[in-house]
């Protein structure tokens, strides 16, 4: 029954579905490049408007070129009246992702350039949708917990617009830094289940709009978005340091997963978490609240003594849900954020798609019945 294929890559696993200039993951180093650029110099020195940039033309900005893709941004920012009013009659106990995927789609339906595919129609989207899925974040973070939106400033960057919508008010220095490299951190990494999904509605010619909302509704499951969540809700059980080694052990024998570790491609270290775990140190030195980071640090010892030798290591999740803890965010916008940030990186792999597109249709192997009859009904 088979016709010229046999094998099933389960999961797609070490299947290449794209050739891209936007991401490097070199799994057994733990290092990470966008664009031929390190995230570790990325997140040191660059901001979120530059690398939304160079992901999107595929080289850094002159200084010119970023204030005015930075204005772009910052004029993209406000959400149209309708959305706000169709967001407040939605049910609070809704999962926040599923108030975005529904606030994109709605988004979709007052943007006029939505259906076009010229290039300077794509792009004047993909900035309306990178401003605006943060706007929408937390505007739903807020309504969600019965608190009015807070209207985008147009003073500040990127991220410090984004925790000043969340908060209402505007962040310290320190805590604009940190959101800023988060948003770097999130903001692309190559084929996840999430931009595959994104790829998957794009290659049929459908619109951004429904590409990012795929790549939503994939985040949103618990083995790929959500688990800084839930490894944040671990720390915070586990309690103090000297437990974690038990917890762990508990855990492994129960044969449960421990959130923040483990990754389909990082085979040591991943390189977010180190940044992260740098940044949780400072926020920790200043806010004198060290418990998260010491019980981190034990159970990523307790870890590394027990499935190191297995390539289980920490990745981005196990030191960003702290993180955001201490910028006083709630656990339900960890995901939403995450999503609010890969926007840009879902939208540069489907442009860059667009440009060879071929529509993806893989094959299922058949292992079912040989042909045979219909039988009738009172003969069954
Ligand atoms: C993200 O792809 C991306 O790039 C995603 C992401 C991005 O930026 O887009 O990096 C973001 O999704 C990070 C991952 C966040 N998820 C978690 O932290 C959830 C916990 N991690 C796992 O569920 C798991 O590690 C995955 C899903 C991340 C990866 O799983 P794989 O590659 O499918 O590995 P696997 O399930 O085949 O596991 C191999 C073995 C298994 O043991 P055996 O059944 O063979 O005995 O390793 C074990 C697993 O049980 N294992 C773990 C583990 N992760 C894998 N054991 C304990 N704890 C873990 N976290």
């Amino acid at each position: 029954m088979n016709v010229g294929f046999e094998k099933v890559e389960k999961g797609l696993e070490n299947i290449a579905i794209k050739e891209t200039c936007l991401s490097n993951i070199d799994g057994e180093k733990g290092k990470l490049y966008y664009v031929g650029y390190s995230i570790e110099e990325l997140a040191e020195y660059s901001s979120y408007e530059e690398v939304c940039f160079l992901l999107l033309n595929g080289r850094l900005p002159t200084r010119n070129e970023l204030e005015k893709f930075s204005a772009m941004l910052v004029s993209d920012r406000s959400l149209p009246r309708q959305v706000v009013d169709a967001l407040r009659t939605l049910p609070r106990t809704a999962p926040l992702m599923s108030w975005l995927k529904t606030g994109v789609d709605l988004l979709s339906l007052y943007d006029q350039d939505a259906e076009k595919t010229d290039d300077e129609s794509r792009m004047r989207t993909a900035t309306r949708l990178i401003s605006k899925v943060a706007t929408l974040t937390a505007a739903a973070y807020r309504l969600a917990r019965g608190l009015e939106p807070v209207e985008p400033s147009p003073e500040l960057s990127h991220a410090g617009n984004f925790l000043y919508m969340v908060k209402g008010s505007s962040p310290s220095p320190l805590e604009e830094k940190i959101m800023d490299v988060a948003f770097i951190l999130h903001a692309e990494h190559e084929l996840p289940a999430s931009t595959t999904a994104a790829l998957v509605v794009a290659s049929t010619l459908s619109d951004l709009y429904s590409a990012v909302s795929a790549g939503i509704g994939a985040l949103k499951g618990p083995l790929h978005g959500g688990a800084n969540e839930r490894a944040l809700e671990m720390l915070q059980t586990i309690g103090s340091p000297d437990k974690a080694d038990e917890y762990v052990a508990n855990e492994l024998a129960a044969k449960r997963r421990i959130m923040g570790f483990g990754h389909r491609v990082y085979r040591s270290f991943d390189p977010r978490a180190r940044i992260f775990k740098r940044y949780l140190e400072q926020l920790s030195e200043r806010t004198g609240d060290k418990t998260l980071l010491q019980i981190a640090e034990a159970v990523e010892n307790a870890m590394m003594n027990r499935m190191g030798g297995r390539n289980i290591f920490p990745n981005i999740d196990l030191y960003s849900g702290p993180v955001f803890h201490l910028l006083g965010l709630g656990k339900e916008i960890f995901t939403p954020f995450f999503a609010a940030a890969r926007t840009v990186g879902w939208i540069a792999h489907v442009l860059e798609y667009w440009r060879d597109n071929r529509l993806i249709r893989p094959r299922a192997v058949y292992v079912g019945p040989e042909p045979r009859s219909y039988i009738p009904l009172d003969r069954r």
